[in-house]
């Protein structure tokens, strides 16, 4: 890492976690770092699993927990995709999608989102027809999808399982920015196939800590076999992220300040020849920009010590996504934009 760079680029948290988690590491019973969890004992795989599955009134035994959502999405894939086994995944996505069925020798099939003046959209009709067309073995939906920002209506999700009931569906929810239980526990009771991940990377500010969790229907006894951790997992995680869980004003706050900044780069990129940026329901903004001025902006803002992501893939090539920082890592990328494209003029 660079000295005093302020780093944008990774859709990570800048503004940390709850302080409630520094305090955890801080009061730590050091002896406990030598024992597995004795959670077992009570027929749950951990604390963490316990209190998620509290959380979204579910069994225990249909949250599983792994490092990351990443890894969440890596297992289902290997426990259900098996060589020349078709992956439904969205054409503008997180690049890890693109890879992660080629790990087992299966196929990536991509549906189309729709691209709107200011916004992307799910397509509901291409998805199904495509589903019907190429029968995958699982879909993948990002809400909000990385890199473009945008969730799925309830309704066109609901569509989507109702067509889908015997396919396993994986709702990816890394970018849920609420810690919301309720709508997830009604889908998971309908729809067995379902299954939901989240992180603690992205809203809870959490990324080193590597924890993701998955939340399932009923119909994933073999997910359950196969993601199955007898001794337990990482005491001292479990205890920040039950912390972070605890924490719900806190992380409210953030929330809300990345809302308001939102609106300020909705306003001051919009208003300048070159920039267009669509709306996120997520912690990152998507924009795109005129291609000319990639090159020399990039350069612009390293020089302030500013690092963005300029995205290189062939579908978005002339688009850049914005990490939201804290409210004055923003006020000085707004700032250094709007020069930039008045020294440009
Ligand atoms: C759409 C999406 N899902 C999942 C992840 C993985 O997050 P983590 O493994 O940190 O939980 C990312 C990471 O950026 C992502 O963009």
């Amino acid at each position: 890492m660079s000295e005093n760079m302020i780093y944008l680029d990774r859709n990570e948290n800048n503004y940390g976690p709850a302080p409630a988690c520094y305090e955890v590491l801080k009061t730590a019973d050091l002896t406990l770092l030598s024992w597995y969890t004795k959670a077992f004992e009570r027929g749950v795989k951990s604390i963490l699993s316990e209190r998620i599955a509290k959380d979204f009134e579910i069994e225990e035994s249909r949250v599983a927990l792994g490092y990351g959502a990443e890894d969440l999405l890596k297992q289902i894939v290997q426990c259900y995709l098996g060589a020349d086994d078709k992956l439904m995944i969205p054409s503008y996505s997180w690049w890890y999608y693109k890879k992660i069925a080629d790990e087992v020798g299966g196929k990536n099939v991509e549906y189309p989102l729709i691209k709107g003046k200011n916004e992307f959209y799910y397509d509901v009709d291409a998805l199904l027809k495509l589903y019907e067309q190429e029968k995958p073995k699982i879909i993948f939906i990002s809400s909000p999808n990385n890199p473009t920002g945008n969730s799925i209506s309830k309704d066109d999700l609901h569509l989507v399982l109702e067509a889908t009931k015997n396919t396993i569906v994986v709702l990816d929810e890394a970018y849920v920015f609420e810690d919301d239980h309720k709508y997830v526990n009604n889908l998971l009771n309908k729809f067995d196939r379902l299954v939901v991940v989240r992180t603690f990377s992205k809203y809870f500010a959490l990324a080193g800590v590597r924890i993701g969790y998955a939340v399932q229907g009923k119909e994933f006894s073999e997910l359950t076999k196969f993601t199955q951790r007898y001794l337990g997992f990482n005491r001292l995680s479990e205890e920040i992220a039950i912390a972070a869980l605890n924490s719900p004003k806190y992380y409210k706050d953030v929330a809300s300040k990345m809302n308001e900044d939102k609106e300020l780069f909705y306003k001051e990129l919009n208003a300048l020849d070159d920039f267009n940026v669509f709306k996120s329901d997520a912690n990152f903004i998507l924009v795109e920009i005129n291609p000319e001025i990639k090159k020399p902006l990039k350069e612009f803002l390293l020089a302030r010590k500013l690092s963005i992501k300029f995205m290189n893939e062939e579908v978005l090539n002339s688009h850049l996504r914005i990490t939201l920082g804290t409210q004055e890592q923003n006020k000085l990328l707004v700032e250094a934009i709007k020069e930039f494209a008045s020294v440009k003029i």
